[in-house]
């Protein structure tokens, strides 16, 4: 990988040379920003206030992560609070299979906590569910919502992501098959274009849509490919899952390293979710790879949201560059995530 090289030389010399990678205690600040989302916590409710269904399940995601890097946190109680309030809703309260998937991916992490069966039948449930999803339209994959309006990459990325996760958690082989299923069709939908990046989804004559590359569909992709592997004992897909993780570092960073969405001038409430998602899936390939230049791209911008992005209160907003602007339950846990995954390959 020349282009890693040339790419990351620069940061090399300035970011983490000059400032040194002590300066930065990325448990500690993973750890402040946890405590400060639960700012936004609702008890009664079991959700974030003022994000949407799907944006609460990425919180808690957040949690979950943070409870996993540093057992001695206190997260499970407010996992299993949301749990029993919200349980009888998981399958019914929204109409999109993606929040299906991301609710889902978070249960299977809550179980692998806790080893409450529970949490594992939840997320089995909301598979089953997906599923239901599959269609012949553009030869397979699940819709993106139960109306059946549109294709997408996310909605399938969850989809190969919980199928590969929970193959791997009950050693039934319907999910394998699935997951192996998912992914021959999802490589040759056309939604991974010439760049290696993925576009949002296919228009209505099953093309590649050319809609916008946002991160969370470079970065869900390398999970499923991640657990995929090591459910199939297949190394390949890890190959895979690197060209694109690469190909988002290179295209959606600005000259310093720093991931940026194109809208970020006025993202809307699903937006700011994203480039979180990304990070914690860079994390896992890493810990699949050990490679480098991840760990390199995770520091750069944990270490840029902590100096260029926070308030007072240690409230993390949209634009990892900075400044500084203004904070939700969404901006701050999708920044969140980015500081835990840097935590995450510390010492590994
Ligand atoms: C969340 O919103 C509800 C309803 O508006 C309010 O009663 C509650 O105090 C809020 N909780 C937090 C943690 O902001
Ligand atoms: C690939 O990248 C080039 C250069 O940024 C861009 O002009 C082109 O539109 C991209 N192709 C696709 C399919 O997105």
């Amino acid at each position: 990988m020349v282009r890693l090289s040339n790419y990351f030389l620069p940061l090399f010399g300035t970011a983490l040379f000059s400032q040194g990678t002590h300066a930065y205690d990325y448990l500690s600040h993973a750890k402040s920003g946890s405590d400060a989302l639960m700012h936004w916590y609702n008890q009664d409710t079991g959700v974030f206030n003022g994000t949407g269904w799907w944006n609460s399940a990425e919180c808690l995601t957040a949690l979950a992560e943070m409870q996993a890097v540093d057992p001695k946190s206190d997260f499970l109680d407010t996992l299993h609070n949301t749990f029993e309030i919200n349980k009888d809703v998981m399958t019914t309260k929204s109409d999109f299979y993606d929040d299906e998937g991301w609710w889902a991916l978070l249960w299977i992490k809550a179980y692998d906590l806790t080893h409450n069966q529970l949490y594992l039948d939840a997320a089995e449930q909301l598979f089953d569910d997906m599923a239901k999803g599959w269609t012949t339209k553009c030869n397979g994959g699940i819709w993106w919502d139960k109306d059946k309006t549109y294709v997408n990459a996310i909605a399938n990325e969850l989809f190969l992501s919980v199928a590969a996760h929970l193959a791997r958690r009950t050693w039934d082989i319907k999910y394998l098959n699935w997951a192996v299923k998912e992914w021959k069709w999802f490589e040759q939908s056309g939604m991974i274009n010439e760049n290696k990046t993925i576009n949002d989804g296919l228009d209505g004559s099953c093309k590649n849509n050319g809609y916008t590359v946002w991160s969370y569909n470079q970065g869900v992709i390398l999970g499923g490919l991640v657990e995929l592997s090591k459910a199939s004992f297949d190394d390949s897909y890890i190959h895979t899952a690197k060209d694109i993780a690469y190909a988002a570092i290179y295209q959606l960073t600005d000259s310093n390293g720093i991931l940026h969405e194109t809208c970020e001038k006025g993202c809307g409430g699903d937006v700011s979710q994203f480039k979180g998602i990304f990070m914690q899936q860079i994390s896992q390939l890493y810990t699949a790879t050990s490679d480098h230049g991840l760990k390199q791209f995770l520091e750069i911008n944990a270490q840029s949201i902590w100096k260029n992005d926070r308030d007072s209160q240690n409230r993390l907003g949209l634009k990892w560059s900075g400044p500084f602007d203004k904070a939700d339950a969404s901006t701050h846990s999708s920044a969140l995530m980015g500081l835990i995954a840097a935590a995450s390959v510390q010492g590994v």
